[in-house]
């Protein structure tokens, strides 16, 4: 992996160190539900989703479930100061006012992340990946000193520990294990491998597929593994 460059000495304004854990005002276990499909009720991904939190609330009444739909939250654009922004945190350097007021915005939003016990992501396979606007979530919460660290000598290191992650990823094609397409299927892919960057060690799938051939079928088999699941989550 390329590691980005710090430079060895860090000036005292901005180091690499990872922001302090929120602290929470209520003791209740908090549920993110990351919804990235755009179609509703129409959606296989939101449908094994919405069994999944069901049965986690009957097992669990009092805990918090928060869903947020991706397709419309305001996510930042990543680029111009933000992006600056995140190279300054990077090298060490001290942030420009513009800078400054980008770099607040994604912390808010990784700490909202951040503030959660458990996550559940749902998202449908978009040419072979993950739909964009989960990517610029991503992109917009994976921060060194926020959700990851970087220490010469010692490397990365995922900030978002012992919290488990369910992945619902919904599918036209089947891509599971001995289906033949399995390295074809970046959805799976990259969801684990970012999600293992961050910090996570607990992650579990529900495939829903082929949504394409069956959708009735996927979803059923898809919901069934659901209540299995959040019984135990
Ligand atoms: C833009 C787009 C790209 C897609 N690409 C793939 C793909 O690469 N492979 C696949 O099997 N299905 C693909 N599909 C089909 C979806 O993965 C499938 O319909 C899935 O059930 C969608 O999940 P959802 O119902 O939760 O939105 C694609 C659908 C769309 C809209």
């Amino acid at each position: 992996m390329v590691a980005f460059a710090v430079p060895a000495k860090v000036p005292s304004t901005r180091k690499l160190t990872p922001t302090q854990p929120q602290k929470k005002t209520n003791s209740m276990p908090k549920v993110l539900h990351l919804e990235s499909s755009p179609r509703g009720d129409r959606s296989a991904s939101i449908t094994v989703a919405k069994t999944f939190l069901d049965a986690y609330k009957t097992a669990h009444p009092g805990d918090e479930i928060e869903t947020l739909d991706l397709w419309h939250t305001a996510i930042p654009e990543f680029d111009g100061s933000t992006i600056e922004a995140k190279y300054a945190v990077m090298h060490g350097q001290k942030f420009t006012p513009e800078q400054e007021a980008a770099w607040k915005t994604v912390v808010k939003i990784a700490d909202h992340f951040k503030s959660a016990d458990k996550y559940v992501i749902s998202l449908p396979m978009w040419n072979f990946g993950i739909p964009y606007k989960l990517k610029q979530y991503i992109d917009v919460i994976a921060q060194p000193g926020l959700t990851f660290s970087f220490t010469p000598g010692v490397g990365y290191k995922g900030l978002v520990t012992g919290k488990p992650l369910v992945l619902i990823l919904a599918r036209g094609g089947a891509y599971g294990p001995g289906s033949g397409a399995e390295g074809y299927d970046a959805q799976s892919t990259y969801m684990k491998q970012i999600a293992g960057f961050l910090g996570f060690t607990d992650v579990k799938e529900i495939l829903v597929e082929p949504t394409g051939m069956n959708k009735d079928e996927a979803e059923e088999k898809g919901k069934k593994q659901a209540v299995e699941l959040a019984g135990k989550f």
